[in-house]
C-alpha cells in the first residue's frame, strides 16, 4: 500500500485560546479533545509509533525530515486491536524510546488539521497537518498550510524542527545533566558541622547550567544553604531566569527549606520542576508552586 502524504508545521503557541478563536473564526470545525498516549520505539529506518487514544489504537510507521518549516511527512497506518499485547511485542523486539501523553484538540478546516496540543512535559503547541491526495503535487497543501499560518500569526521563530518525541528525549538528557551537575557540587559541600552535603544545580532560562553547595561556618547563621550558593552562580554567569531546579542530600528526601523556596520564587515561576534527588538521582520531582503555595513576590508591594 502507498504511504499516504501530509504536509506539516509545528510551532510553540504562547496563547493557545487566541489560536482557537481565530482558527473558529476562520471557520474550521471542532472535534473535541482528544486524550493521546504515543509509545515510541527504536525503528532502524524511519520512525515507528503505537497511538492509543480514548476510541482505539493506531500503529503509525513514518518517515519525515527534521525542519523549521513546513515539511512532508509520508506514514503508514494500521489499526490494532490489542494494543497491550503489541506494544509489549515491540517493546521486546526492538525497545521503547519515549513516551508522549498529549490532550489533543482537533479542528479541521480545508482537509487540514489543527492540533491544539497541551504535552506533558512540552507544554502547549499548535500542529497543522494539511492532508494530502495520492495525485497532489503538493502544492495546494503547502497554500493552505500558508494561509492558516498566517491567520493563526505563526511566526518563524516560533516553528520548530523536532518531533515532541526527541524533544523529551532531549529534556530527559537535560534533566541527567542537571541532576549530574548536582551531585558533583554536593561532593564539594562544606558542611563540617552538619556533616549534611547539599549540592543543587539550575538550569537557565537560555538552557546555561549552574551548580552550588551550601558553605557552613564556625558562626553557624553566617551558613548558606546549596540553593542560594547555586542562585548566586546563576546570577554570575548571566542567567536571568531559573528553568529548572535539582536538590541532592543523601537523606530519604531533601527539600529546600523555607527561605530558599522563597530564594529560588525571585527568579522562577510556580510551573518550574523542582527535582528532589538522592546520590543515585531523582526521587520526586515536585513544582515551585507545590512548595511554596501563596508565594510574596514583588507584585505585592
Ligand atoms: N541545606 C541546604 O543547603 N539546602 C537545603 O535545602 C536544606 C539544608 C544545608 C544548610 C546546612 O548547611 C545543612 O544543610 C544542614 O541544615
Amino acid at each position: 500500500m502507498e504511504a499516504r502524504r501530509n504536509v506539516e508545521l509545528k510551532a510553540r503557541d504562547p496563547d493557545p485560546d487566541t489560536t482557537l478563536r481565530a482558527a473558529l473564526a476562520h471557520g474550521a470545525d471542532d472535534h473535541g479533545v482528544l486524550q493521546q498516549r504515543d509509545v515510541y520505539f527504536a525503528a532502524p529506518n524511519g520512525r515507528l509509533k503505537l497511538r492509543v487514544q480514548d476510541d482505539g489504537a493506531q500503529l503509525i510507521g513514518y518517515r519525515r525530515a527534521d525542519a523549521a518549516e513546513a515539511r512532508l511527512s509520508a506514514y503508514h497506518l494500521a489499526d490494532v486491536p490489542d494494543p497491550h499485547g503489541t506494544i509489549a511485542a515491540l517493546d521486546a523486539a526492538l525497545g521503547t524510546t519515549v513516551e508522549v501523553v498529549k490532550r489533543r484538540h482537533l479542528l479541521l478546516w480545508r482537509d487540514v488539521r489543527i492540533h491544539l496540543d497541551d504535552v506533558d512535559g512540552l507544554g502547549r503547541w499548535v500542529e497543522l497537518e494539511a492532508v494530502a491526495p495520492p495525485s497532489s503535487d503538493l502544492a495546494d497543501e503547502h497554500a493552505k498550510v500558508a494561509e492558516l499560518r498566517s491567520v493563526l500569526g505563526i511566526d518563524d521563530d516560533r516553528i520548530v524542527a523536532a518531533g515532541y518525541a526527541a524533544m523529551l528525549l532531549e529534556a530527559g538528557a537535560a534533566t541527567e545533566r542537571l541532576v549530574a551537575l548536582a551531585r558533583q557540587a554536593m561532593g564539594r559541600a562544606h558542611a563540617p558541622y552538619s556533616r549534611f552535603h547539599v549540592g543543587a544545580a539550575l538550569r537557565d532560562e537560555a538552557g546555561g547550567v549552574h551548580a552550588g553547595c551550601n558553605v557552613e561556618n564556625a558562626a553557624y547563621p553566617q551558613g548558606q544553604c546549596a540553593e542560594a550558593s547555586a542562585i548566586g552562580a546563576l546570577v554570575t554567569g548571566g542567567g536571568r531566569r531559573i528553568a529548572e531546579i535539582a536538590v541532592m542530600a543523601d537523606t530519604e528526601l531533601v527539600t529546600p527549606c523555607g527561605g530558599c523556596r522563597q530564594r529560588l520564587s525571585e527568579l522562577a515561576g510556580p510551573e518550574v520542576r523542582v527535582h528532589l534527588c538522592g546520590p543515585e538521582g531523582i526521587r520526586r520531582t515536585l513544582t515551585l508552586g507545590d512548595l511554596l503555595p501563596y508565594a510574596f513576590d514583588a507584585a505585592a508591594l
